[in-house]
């Protein structure tokens, strides 16, 4: 998740694009750039100071010329390419005249860049954005205008872009676009403004207008127009803004922890794009690990903490279904004390928002030292987890700020379970067209998702109901069982309230002497293969006084009789059903939170990244 921004007809040009830098380095920052640009000159400066970056260009821009009206600045958050200056954008075409930033993923990359190359284009960075500077220029070379070719360039790209162009030979003109991925224009006289998000032009544009999907604007000191990919003109949806700029920085939102819990569905697409090929063949950022070795592979092991240790537990049932094979799945802090076995041919997997957790970190550690070959699952490019590794698989979810941890969850199960289906090809332990299928059923939780997400005031309104409360146990059976234990973590680690996740089939085996009057169980009902067997559970603790909230599909109507509340979701693949069932769960705990006037995005006691034993 990177940031641009853009202005054209400044007379602060270079201090515009610095500060609404520093404005979007919550974003995500490992590298930042700007590119300055006035008739016949376009002048150029990147940074890769990772936190400092912005910082970094700052004094890089001490020595920059003067009388630009016109530029564009981003700040990365690499997918594609280290997070080393080579790979910072702006971007440039061959002739330097050309500048792009972009934020997104451009799908069919690698094509598109044999094609360019074959065609004489020297790329200098190893990133998927560079193609479309080349794409650019070979457009205006064929004499169309900027918006012309950026509109053409578009029609063969697949994938997601928010993006700006500039090109010294139409100078003093910005044209922008957008894809999924967020953009905003804004305006004041005789400047207009482009970014994806509202904070890093909040002071300066006076009206604020949202860039929808497949839609290019022309920016210039006027003003701008704003056409469709066909090419027909069409209209931006002006933006209501009376936001503060704190607020600007949470997307509207009072909080991180309830921006990242929306941002889920996009963080799923994300995850989940550019993963397979045309001929159906899953595909990994940084998969040096060769198919013949996961082919290989006798077992696996799950090595992680806190919430991205239920992920690796909802991994275990995906691989074993799928992929038939044996799979433990150890708490990080306990893995490298228990003089654990490892034989020729087990994968570690390590599993880490932060990739710094150095539980995680000398888990992965041992494993290696043990013989064991080792994949990451990171949410931040180039984490130490990541380069530690024999291979990455990025979740994408895009920064995550608030210390308890959403997004980043669904993003993890959504990138351990493409996982299972590639090791299921590679192992043949699953027919092609279940694969495909489940591929596709994978795509569209996002969209369940979403549809959750609007039911959030009637999870409000339950935990409102259950303000009081102090002692709950969260139960599920299956993938319902991690679901539980995070459901549970959420709870304890936001309201301070002592939360227990446990098997359903287990309360019977000594909790059940806890179940009083007073005390909540919060049971995960969504999988029809386990539900008697819950419900069976639910009539035990409602017989000795516990109120039962239960989270259960929409089409189950029988539930009521056995819950005083009823958390509803979409009904789904049982497989994916944590990274929908996990919403209600989500937004119960923070809305308890809140009605206990806690700090959601920063708990007491608490730190995002634990990088101490
Ligand atoms: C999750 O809400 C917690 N903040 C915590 O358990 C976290 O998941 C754990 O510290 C692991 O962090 P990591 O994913 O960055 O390794």
């Amino acid at each position: 998740m990177c940031g641009i921004i853009g202005v054209v007809g400044s007379n602060d040009t270079l201090g515009t694009l610095l500060q609404g830098l520093a404005r979007l380095e919550y974003r995500g920052y490992d590298s930042a750039g700007i590119a300055l640009v006035r008739p016949g000159q376009t002048w150029r400066a990147r940074c890769a100071s990772g936190t400092e970056s912005v910082a970094a260009l700052r004094v890089e821009c001490e020595d920059a010329p003067t009388g630009f009206r016109s530029g564009i600045g981003h700040t990365r958050w690499a997918t594609h390419g280290a997070p080393e200056a080579q790979n910072a954008h702006p971007h440039l075409d061959c002739s330097g005249a050309i500048a792009i930033i972009h934020n997104g993923i451009i799908e069919n990359h690698t094509e598109l860049r044999g094609q360019l190359e074959a065609k004489g284009h020297i790329f200098s960075s190893v990133t998927d954005s560079e193609v479309l500077a080349h794409l650019v220029e070979e457009s205006r070379a064929a004499g169309l205008d900027l918006m012309e070719a950026v509109r053409a360039s578009l029609l063969v790209v697949r994938g997601a872009f928010a993006l700006a162009v500039m090109d010294a030979n139409e100078a003093d003109v910005i044209v922008a676009a957008r894809r999924i991925s967020p953009l905003v224009v804004g305006t004041a006289p005789g400047v207009t403004y482009i970014a994806s998000d509202v904070p890093a032009i909040l002071d300066r544009a006076s009206a604020f207008y949202a860039v929808d999907d497949d839609e290019v604007v022309r920016l210039a000191p006027e003003g701008f127009r704003v056409i469709d990919l066909e090419g027909v003109p069409v209209r931006l949806h002006q933006l209501t803004i009376d936001w503060n700029l704190e607020t600007a920085e949470k997307g509207g939102y009072d909080d991180f922890m309830t921006k990242e819990i929306n941002e889920q569905p996009d963080a799923l697409r994300a995850t989940l794009l550019d993963r397979r090929r045309r001929d159906g063949t899953i595909t990994f950022d940084e998969m040096r690990i060769s198919d013949d070795e996961l082919r290989d592979v006798k077992r696996v092991v799950l090595v992680a903490a806190g919430t991205s240790h239920h992920a690796a537990l909802v991994a275990k049932y995906a691989l074993e279904r799928w992929a038939r094979i044996g799979v433990d799945v150890d708490i990080a802090s306990e893995y490298r004390y228990r003089d654990p076995i490892v034989e020729i041919g087990t994968l570690v997997i390590g599993v880490s928002q932060s990739g710094e957790t150095i539980d995680t970190i000398q888990a992965m550690r041992e494993a290696k030292r043990r013989g064991a070959r080792v994949i990451a699952i990171s949410n931040i490019v180039d984490s130490s987890l990541a380069r530690e590794a024999d291979a990455v698989i990025y979740t994408r979810a895009g920064l995550e700020v608030s210390v308890a941890s959403t997004k980043a969850f669904v993003a993890q199960v959504a990138a351990l379970e493409l996982l299972a289906l590639r090791l299921a090809q590679l192992r043949a332990t699953l027919p092609p067209d279940d694969i495909d299928a489940l591929f596709l059923g994978l795509k569209a939780v996002g969209a369940q998702v979403k549809t959750t997400l609007e039911r959030r005031s009637a999870v409000a309104q339950v935990a409102a109901e259950l303000i009081g409360a102090r002692d709950f146990f969260f139960i599920g059976r299956h993938v319902g069982y991690p679901t539980a234990l995070e459901g549970a973590l959420k709870l304890k680690e936001l309201s301070y309230l002592h939360a227990e996740g446990y098997p359903a089939g287990e309360l019977k085996h000594g909790p059940l002497a806890l179940i009083e009057p007073g005390v909540v169980v919060v049971a995960v009902v969504t999988d029809r293969a386990m539900r008697e067997k819950i419900l069976s559970n639910l009539a035990e603790v409602k017989a000795r006084g516990a109120t039962v909230v239960v989270v259960a599909t929409d089409d189950d109507e029988a539930i009521g009789a056995v819950a005083d509340y009823v958390l509803r979701v979409p009904a789904t693949e049982p497989m994916f059903s944590p990274m929908v069932d996990i919403v209600p769960l989500q937004i119960f705990a923070y809305s308890m939170a809140r009605g206990l006037g806690r700090n959601v995005d920063r708990p007491r006691n608490l730190a995002k990244t634990v990088t101490v034993e």
